[in-house]
């Protein structure tokens, strides 16, 4: 399988594709890869004429350095799961000098707001991070469709807005949340928790889903006093945020009005931060 650590190499690789009208898809990834991971992989397969994956972990994005040195790096057990999949895939894994050209800054993005709720203020100049890497991985690979999961809704929302601000012509498309059997949605992090944590960690899912019940005939301020009590009950968790707020502006939410909302959670157990969301109607 191909791995290519340099752009201008990938770049004249793909090009051969476009000019063949060959759609590109793609996933960005910061390794330490899981299901979830292979799930929009597998998507990008059935919908373009040749996917590739990017390995990166983006510095720019991680407002806390010792997060940035614990992020898991193994790009060999990555590739050997890549290929497991789908020989074919092509993975980009640059060095970061190769990204940043030796300077390792992000630009500043306007979101239209999205960026200045719930991660957006937990993790100041997150998003700008995250737009600076995107963007530079969309003028590299062009993709047709570029995939992402919707664990990171608010993630998802930003790229939608930097495609259409950028006028990119990139279609983004959002996959389902990736759970565990006891419903703890997958991330890289999840490697960080010890087994019984892992356990423990089930109940971020149960609470969300509680919340989606009651949503229906509560207020929102007695579904969002219902979570923080539940919470309460379950010392180990360090609640950051919970929050119920519309799908397109993610401002928080008072009042049910007829638009679509989303509950969002940001949370520590022990010293790992965990992230979920769900669908409330
Ligand atoms: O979701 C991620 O893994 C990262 O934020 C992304 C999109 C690869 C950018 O570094």
């Amino acid at each position: 399988m191909l791995i290519f650590s340099k752009k201008a190499a990938l770049q004249a690789h793909l090009d051969t594709y476009i000019k063949a009208g060959k759609g590109i898809g793609f996933v960005p990834t910061m390794g330490a890869l899981h299901s979830g991971h292979l799930s929009l992989m597998q998507q990008s397969l059935e919908q373009n004429g040749v996917t590739v994956v990017s390995i990166f972990v983006n510095p720019t994005q991680f407002n806390n350095p010792d997060d940035l040195k614990k992020y898991p790096r193994t790009l060999e057990a990555d590739a050997e799961k890549i290929s497991g999949l789908n020989k074919d895939i092509i993975i980009f894994a640059p060095e970061v000098d190769e990204m940043y050209d030796g300077n390792t800054v992000s630009s500043h993005y306007d979101f239209d707001g999205l960026e200045n709720q719930m991660e957006g203020a937990h993790r100041p100049g997150h998003f700008d991070g995250v737009g600076t890497i995107v963007k530079k991985l969309f003028e590299i690979v062009r993709p047709t469709n570029a995939y992402f999961g919707e664990k990171d809704f608010q993630q998802l929302q930003i790229v939608k807005k930097l495609v259409e601000k950028n006028h990119m012509g990139i279609n983004v498309v959002g996959c389902p949340i990736t759970r565990e059997d006891n419903g703890l949605a997958m991330s890289s992090r999840n490697a960080r928790l010890s087994d019984a944590e892992r356990n423990e960690a089930a109940l971020i899912y149960k609470i969300l889903q509680g919340a989606r019940k009651r949503f229906d005939f509560e207020s929102i301020a007695e579904v969002k006093s219902f979570v923080e009590s539940a919470f309460e009950a379950h010392p180990a968790f360090k609640p950051e945020y919970f929050e119920i707020a519309a799908e397109d502006t993610l401002e928080p939410a008072t009042l049910k009005e007829n638009r679509k909302y989303r509950a969002f959670i940001a949370i520590f157990l022990g010293n790992v931060r965990l992230i979920d969301n769900i669908s409330l109607n």
